[in-house]
Parts: C-alpha cells; structure tokens; sequence
C-alpha cells in the first residue's frame, strides 16, 4: 500500500473522533456510537481505496453501516481489507473515562484474520518481549519468560487486563507471582498498544476480550514490534460455523501475529476521544477542535504522533449530528 494513504485514514479516525467527542460523559453509548459509525463510514467515501470491512461493526443484518462485507472507499485500488472500531470503548466514552479511540487497520486482501463478533482470548507484549509468550503456558512461565526478556523482576512487571470475573484466575495468579496488576473496565485495544509504548509502564496484557479488538490490536502490535497470540472462542455451532466460514479450518487454532495480519503491510490508525495513556482526548473551543492520533506501517515500522486543529465551521459535518 502506498505509504501516502496513511494520512488518509489518519482522517477517518479524526472525523469519528470528532463526531463522537462532543457527546463524552453523556452517559449514551449508542448515541456515542452512532455517531462514531457514521462520520468514519462517511470519511471513507473519500480515500481512494477498493476496501471490504473484515471486521466491522457485527453481521450485515444487525448492522447498519461498517458491517462485515461492506465494500468502503472510492473504489479504486489498492484492493484492500479494512478493520474497524469507530469508537472502542463505548462505556468509556459515554462516561467520559479515559482511553476511548478510534481506530482502523487496513492491509493489502486476505491479509487481515476475517473474524466474527465473539470473544478471543489473547496474550501480548511490546517487542523486548517478541519470541517470549505462549497463549497455552501458564501464567507463572509467560511472567517468568518475559521478566527475563524484559531485565526486570517479576514484582516490577506491570500485567494489564480487563476486570471480569472470567479472569479471576488470572488475577490471583498474577497477585501470588507478585506482579502490579492493572485492572481496565474496557478497552483491550489500547491496553495492548500500552504493553508496546514503554512511558505507559505497562508489560503484558492477559484475559479474553473481542475478537474484532484483537485483530485491531495485532495490526498496531505487529508496526510496533510487539507480538500476540490469541484463540477465537466460539461458544457454540453457530460461532464455530461462521469462524471456518470466513476462513478458519480449525476454530480453535492457535493463531500466532502472522495468522492474526499476514506480512507487514498493514497500516493502523488511532485517534483519541477521551484522554488516555498515548493519546490524548478531542478538545472543542468554538470553532476549533484539536485531535490527537497515532499512525503507524508495518512495513517500515514508522509510529507517527499527529496533533490536528479543525475549524469546524469549514468542515460542520465533523459535528454530530445528535449535538443539539
Ligand atoms: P465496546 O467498545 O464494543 O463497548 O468494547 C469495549 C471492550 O472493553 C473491548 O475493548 C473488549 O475487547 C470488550 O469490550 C470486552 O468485552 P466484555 O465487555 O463483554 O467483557
């Protein structure tokens, strides 16, 4: 992909950003939602880009826009998948809680795991790391492996994962090792890129979390260096049915990075709606509003921080629409 459309995505996730920021802590994530679908999906009539939506918003039939098979983009090549998350997080954006982004990733065809909406089950790690975590190890071999990589003793390392009871486990194990746990109400997008950007202090991420953030996760973690592994977790015939469906011939297979992106090539783009560990939040002022976003190419390893004013008043559709 020519490297010129990283900053056309770069503006899609700012105009979902945009859309949604103005309505953080209004306590309606579907509002905030809504919103965040709708201006990325409108953004992408204007990248020249042949795209179909790997991961989207859900199935065809239960959503609206960004669903998985919508073709997106003005339709010339490059012939692309795309991978979105208009707004991850939608409970921390409606309450205002840090760490919501927009995100996408984008790869050349067939080169983006196509994944249901279910859970996924992950382990990952910044690139000191690379090479040294086992999804099927326990969590006292994966600690020990990666404090050894890291320099660090395990009562140093800080471990980061979602606060469900499903991962109490993990937890307990993760106290008795002595480790710093970081405990998230939401967001496994961000918590991952975290273990990858060492000012977040943060080392390994563990627990299970969506499919579809796992993927968008696997796209910034493979131009950062890091490294994931991850197993889809179908919880029924149906699941199972639709994961080898969309490519999988084992549902349970063990996917490593290259499983999760193929090659390098893939572009990832973040922008922040609320403030959070590596990006900052939209601020509005009249007519101007300031975006904070990261973009990054697998394919040269280039990270770029872009901090973007706005007038508003030359782009109003930037503004929600269910803004009064
Ligand atoms: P949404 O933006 O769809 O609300 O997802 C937030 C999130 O916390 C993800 O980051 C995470 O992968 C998933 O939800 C975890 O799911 P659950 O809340 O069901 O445990």
């Amino acid at each position: 992909m020519e490297r010129e459309l990283a900053l056309e995505f770069v503006r899609v996730t700012e105009a979902a950003a945009l859309a949604t920021g103005r309505l953080m802590g209004r306590g309606d994530k579907i509002a905030a939602d809504g919103a965040a679908v709708e201006a990325m999906r409108r953004a992408f009539d204007t990248v020249y880009i042949d795209g179909v939506v790997v991961i989207g918003e859900g199935e065809m039939d239960e959503a609206p826009m960004l669903y998985i098979g919508e073709k997106v983009g003005a339709g010339s090549p490059p012939q692309v998948d795309v991978a979105v998350d208009p707004l991850e997080g939608t409970n921390l954006a409606a309450k205002g809680l840090p760490n919501a982004i927009s995100v996408l990733a984008v790869a050349p065809r067939n080169c983006l795991l196509h994944a249901p909406d279910i859970y996924m089950d992950k382990i990952a790690v910044g690139p000191k790391a690379k090479g040294r975590i086992k999804l099927d190890a326990s969590v006292e071999e994966n600690m020990g492996s990666v404090a050894e990589a890291l320099g660090k003793k395990i009562e140093d390392m800080v471990a980061i994962i979602l606060d469900r009871e499903r991962h109490q486990e993990i937890i307990d194990e993760l106290r008795r090792l002595g480790a710093r746990v970081k405990l998230i109400s939401d967001g496994d997008v961000s918590a991952a890129i975290a273990t990858a950007v060492e000012r977040t202090g943060v080392d390994i991420l563990f627990g299970i979390g969506g499919a579809p953030e796992g993927v968008l996760a696997a796209a910034a973690l493979k131009c950062l260096g890091g490294d994931m592994q991850a197993r889809l977790i179908a919880e029924d015939d149906t699941d199972r049915k639709r994961i080898i469906e969309m490519g999988l011939q084992d549902p349970e297979q063990l996917l490593l990075m290259d499983d999760l992106i193929k090659g390098d090539d893939v572009i990832f783009s973040a922008t922040g709606i609320t403030d959070g560990d590596f990006l900052q939040g939209v601020r509005y002022a009249g007519n101007m509003a300031t975006t904070h976003s990261v973009v990054m190419r697998g394919l040269t390893g280039t990270v770029r921080f872009i901090q973007a004013t706005h007038r508003l008043d030359i782009k109003p559709h930037f503004v929600a629409r269910t803004c009064s």
